[in-house]
């Protein structure tokens, strides 16, 4: 019986993909840019390699979050909620989300380079429809790092921050770590075939050297679709 379960939601997901694909087609979605998904848990280093991706690359960052709290810091009604549901740890609705990304990719568009996308999909959900709205993602890097590790990393932000985030506190960020553990491997299940899993305990160049290398990969290949298309 668990095993049927498991091959009926297997075949729903392959379903899903497949009209993400095909609503994308009919839609021109594709875009010549890439865009990459940066994933990983609270404090791994997203917003670091994000920055240093930038500085190379020149391509347009769009944290999730700092979205997020752009909302909140405007005073707004949504703000107000949006910030109780980041002070507990939990994620914000798909729909508020992917639809701030996808204002942020609209305005950037005509000028960009290629997308960052850091902190998004963090539920798989997100990620479908992510490609079924905006376009398919070329790549994922996923900064894998222990719970121990990230807490400490954002304890010694939070120390040193001339303004500390709301949610960079201890019980807000163990409970960002319990959401992160929830969602994460069925999200790195379902996009196993362009997720890159770095090893984020190493040092931020060392890390870097690893981004750096696959993102070369990702503009080589675009570089040769768009003149395939010639
Ligand atoms: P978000 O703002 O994305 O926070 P987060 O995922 O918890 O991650 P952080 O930004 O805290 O860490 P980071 O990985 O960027 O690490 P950083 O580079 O800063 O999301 C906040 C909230 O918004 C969520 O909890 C949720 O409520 C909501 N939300 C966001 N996206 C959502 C979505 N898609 N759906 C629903 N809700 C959503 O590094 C941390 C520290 O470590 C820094 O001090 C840095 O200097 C240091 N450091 C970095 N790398 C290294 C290294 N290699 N070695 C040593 N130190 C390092
Ligand atoms: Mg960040």
């Amino acid at each position: 019986m668990l095993f049927m379960c498991h091959q009926m939601a297997m075949k729903k997901e392959a379903e899903q993909k497949l009209k993400a694909e095909e609503l994308r087609r009919a839609q021109g979605a594709a875009t010549d840019i890439p865009i990459i998904w940066i994933l990983g848990g609270p404090g791994c280093g997203k917003g670091t390699q994000c920055a240093k991706i930038v500085e190379k690359y020149g391509f347009t960052h769009l944290s999730s979050g700092d979205l997020l709290r752009n909302e909140v810091a405007s005073g707004s009604d949504k703000g107000r909620k949006l910030q109780a549901i980041m002070a507990s740890g939990g994620l914000v609705s798909n729909e508020e989300v992917l639809s701030l990304l996808n204002d942020a990719i609209v305005r950037a568009k005509g000028n960009s380079k290629g997308f960052l996308i850091d902190g998004y999909p963090r539920e798989k959900n997100q990620g479908v429809e992510f490609e079924i709205r905006v376009a398919p993602a070329d790549l994922a890097l996923y900064f894998d790092c222990s719970e121990e590790t990230m807490l400490q990393r954002i304890l010694a932000r939070a120390a040193a921050a001339a303004v500390q985030r709301a949610d960079d506190n201890e019980k807000t960020i163990r409970q960002r770590l319990k959401t992160f553990k929830q969602n994460t491997n069925d999200i790195l299940e379902l996009y196993n075939e362009k997720t890159l899993t770095i090893n984020a305990e190493r040092d931020v160049d060392d890390i870097f050297l690893e981004v750096s290398q696959a993102i070369d990969c990702v503009l080589k290949k675009k570089a040769k679709q768009a003149s395939a298309q010639c």
